[in-house]
């Protein structure tokens, strides 16, 4: 594999482009604690990438809740939860793309690459546009449509599809665990951040295509 024969990249977007998993945190645990579940950095971390119903679903797993609640009530919980989360990301402004990102998408565009996003969040489009970067992307995978949210390929490979591109042309930006699993299924490249991936970083101001060029020759020349 070289580094030429990548075109794309697919991004996901929550803790990769903007500084929203804070806000999926503050509204999951707040509900999590209301019903009396314990919050746990451990429940944190495996509840990122994960989508709506199934983050819900490991919350009540956690607390022994799980098979309590009927599909309803489980749809008011989730509710409740993204109303929460709306409020949270009203505030958000351009200031809260996470550092060296828009530079990084300025770089890419510039170098000709495609960019999609792959983002399990049904909140993403209104996140692009309230960040302002919507328009640095070709396409935008809809979660509402996938039959498997991340770690399973799908997203991933549809991030490759809407683009035109072949899985071993993208390279995939993730920094949820559930995320990389994701990308590697699809056989993309992984870039983690914060992370292991093919390639790895601890921030998001670190991810430059010079920087991972450095890494990904390393990896697999
Ligand atoms: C992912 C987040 O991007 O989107 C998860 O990492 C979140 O924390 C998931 O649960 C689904 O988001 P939404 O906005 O559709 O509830
Ligand atoms: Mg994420």
């Amino acid at each position: 594999m070289t580094f030429t024969q990548i075109k794309g990249v697919a991004f996901d977007l929550d803790g990769v482009l903007a500084d929203t998993a804070k806000f999926h945190t503050i509204a999951w645990r707040q509900l999590a604690e209301s019903l009396g579940v314990t919050w746990t950095p451990e429940l944190q971390e495996a509840l990122k990438g994960i989508d709506r119903m199934g983050s819900l679903d490991l919350i009540l797993q956690a607390g022994n809740l799980a098979h309590q609640y009927s599909q309803q009530e489980l749809q008011k919980l989730a509710n409740q939860k993204n109303e929460a989360y709306k409020k949270l990301i009203a505030t958000l402004t351009p200031n809260d793309i996470l550092p060296g990102m828009q530079s990084f998408l300025e770089e890419l565009r510039a170098q000709g690459y495609k960019l999609s996003v792959a983002s399990a969040s049904k909140n993403a489009p209104a996140i692009l546009g309230r960040l302002e970067i919507a328009h640095y992307f070709d396409g935008v995978v809809d979660p509402a449509t996938l039959h498997a949210g991340k770690p399973d390929p799908e997203i991933f490979r549809r991030a490759a599809e809407i683009l035109d591109l072949k899985p071993d042309q993208v390279m995939g930006l993730e920094d949820a665990e559930a995320g990389i699993q994701s990308i590697r299924g699809a056989h993309e490249v992984a870039i983690g951040i914060g992370v292991p991936g093919d390639v790895t970083f601890t921030n998001t101001n670190e991810v430059s295509l010079q920087n991972i060029r450095e890494q990904f020759e390393k990896k697999f020349n």
